[in-house]
């Protein structure tokens, strides 16, 4: 059997492609501190390499951490703050279109202080097949 470097290269490629397709949460910053019923502004980059990828689903969630370490978003979601569509828009970034999302930590009673997760699930299709991908984010908050 012959091996060449091209096909080695091939798979580490795609894999490079994959990642390259990654969406990335560019604002609260990980460890923000927010209040319960303060509002905060959920910034979510796509970077330009991504032009083929065509946006299937979208939610974000916020999950009190009960226990660390919080599940990861693949586990568990928590409340889902928003559930629709993701359309990034090229605004004052150069080559990062992002969209930006406004929401209120919920009030004490219904959300407890302490550490939370703040996540994204996004699904979507790129390359000619498509094939699917499902990406996740997630930031840490302090509810103080
Ligand atoms: C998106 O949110 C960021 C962070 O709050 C802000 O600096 C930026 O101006 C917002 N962009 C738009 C288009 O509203
Ligand atoms: C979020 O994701 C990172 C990996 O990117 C992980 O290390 C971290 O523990 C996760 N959880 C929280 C609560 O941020």
């Amino acid at each position: 059997m012959i091996f060449s470097v091209s096909s080695l290269l091939v798979p580490f490629l795609f894999f490079a492609s994959v990642l390259a397709q990654g969406s990335f949460i560019n604002n609260p910053k990980d460890g923000a501190r927010l209040r319960n019923g303060q509002s905060f502004t959920l910034q979510v980059v796509r970077p330009m390499s991504h032009q083929g990828s065509i946006e299937v689903g979208f939610a974000v969630g916020l999950l009190p951490c009960i226990s660390l370490p919080c599940p990861p978003p693949s586990e568990q979601v928590g409340r889902i703050m928003y559930n629709g569509p993701y359309r990034p828009q090229l605004q004052e970034i150069p080559g990062s279109p992002y969209q930006n999302f406004t929401f209120t930590i919920p009030p004490r009673d219904e959300f407890p202080r302490g550490t939370a997760q703040l996540s994204t699930v996004r699904l979507h299709f790129i390359g000619a097949g498509p094939f699917p991908i499902l990406e996740f984010n997630n930031i840490t908050l302090r509810i103080v």
